[in-house]
């Protein structure tokens, strides 16, 4: 395998669902490839439910990798009664069950499903959730953002949440390259394969947030450090809570955190 490239324009027309899925698995042969520590944006994500103690039902982690970031979930919200990671990668999901079985105990309410999000969730929440996206949506192409959007605005009850933490264009990938094609976009080649990772400005995630249905309690930007392939990096990241429908009592609460994060 070789190492990614970053090279501008992002030509994803000719990829299909199932290359996307073998790019994926790929990545994932090395098993820890993004580290094993949970990222700042699901740190972030644990202080504000402490504080906004919305209705706790289920922790949904939207392209949820390994599961790093939903076991740590998992063991610091314990009033969840479950945690649902869905990936449509396997080899990623192998790890996770890996994983579990060696943290037995704390993580037993967390399940994983193995399917492609652009085909709508693959579960029928009627209760509030809250929905977890690090790193997932900027991973999919603009087309694929709206298909999901639309998906998701259907299918999302009133009174959940979705926590939001993508790169922003001031993460230095971004400034370091080209782009062409779509606003925001690059490419990451791969052993031939096209990859487009799409970097948001804030503009952009409160136009995804209308295209959602959703409200927006709060954004920001914020750095982290990270590890990639074993590389070390600091990324710049939007950080975003979306309300689909949450009680007034909440929405001031959540406005109280500006300045707590
Ligand atoms: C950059 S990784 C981030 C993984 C994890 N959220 C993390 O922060 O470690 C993006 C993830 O999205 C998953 N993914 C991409 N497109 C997907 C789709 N259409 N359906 C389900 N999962 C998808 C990939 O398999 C990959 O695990």
């Amino acid at each position: 395998m070789t190492t990614s490239s970053l090279r501008p324009a992002a030509h994803e027309a000719g990829n299909t669902a199932a290359s996307k899925v073998k790019y994926w698995n790929d990545v994932y042969q090395e098993p820890s490839v993004y580290g094993t520590r949970p990222s700042l944006t699901l740190i972030r994500v644990v202080r504000c439910l402490r504080v906004l103690q919305p209705p706790l039902h289920t922790f949904l982690d939207l392209g949820c990798g390994y599961g790093k970031d939903l076991f740590f979930a998992a063991s610091a919200l314990p009033r969840f009664r479950s945690f649902l990671g869905i990936d449509f990668s396997s080899k990623a999901l192998r790890t996770a069950l890996s994983f579990a079985r060696r943290r037995q105990g704390a993580h037993n309410t967390v399940r994983f499903i193995c399917a492609n999000l652009q085909r709508g969730l693959p579960v029928e929440p009627q209760a509030p959730l809250v929905l977890f996206s690090h790193f997932f949506l900027q991973t999919l192409t603009f087309n694929d953002r709206g298909i999901l959007a639309a998906l998701l605005r259907e299918r999302i009850p009133s009174g959940s949440l979705l926590f939001l933490g993508e790169y922003s264009r001031s993460h230095p990938l971004f400034l370091s390259s080209e782009t062409t094609g779509e606003s925001g976009t690059v490419s990451l080649r791969r052993d031939g394969y096209e990859h487009s990772v799409h970097f948001f400005s804030k503009s952009e995630i409160l136009a995804y947030a209308q295209r959602l249905g959703a409200s927006v309690l709060y954004t920001d930007e914020f750095r982290e450090r990270e590890t990639i392939r074993g590389a070390r990096i600091v990324s710049s990241l939007h950080f975003g809570i979306l309300s689909f429908g949450l009680a007034e009592n909440l929405q001031s609460t959540a406005a109280v955190l500006s300045g707590r994060m």
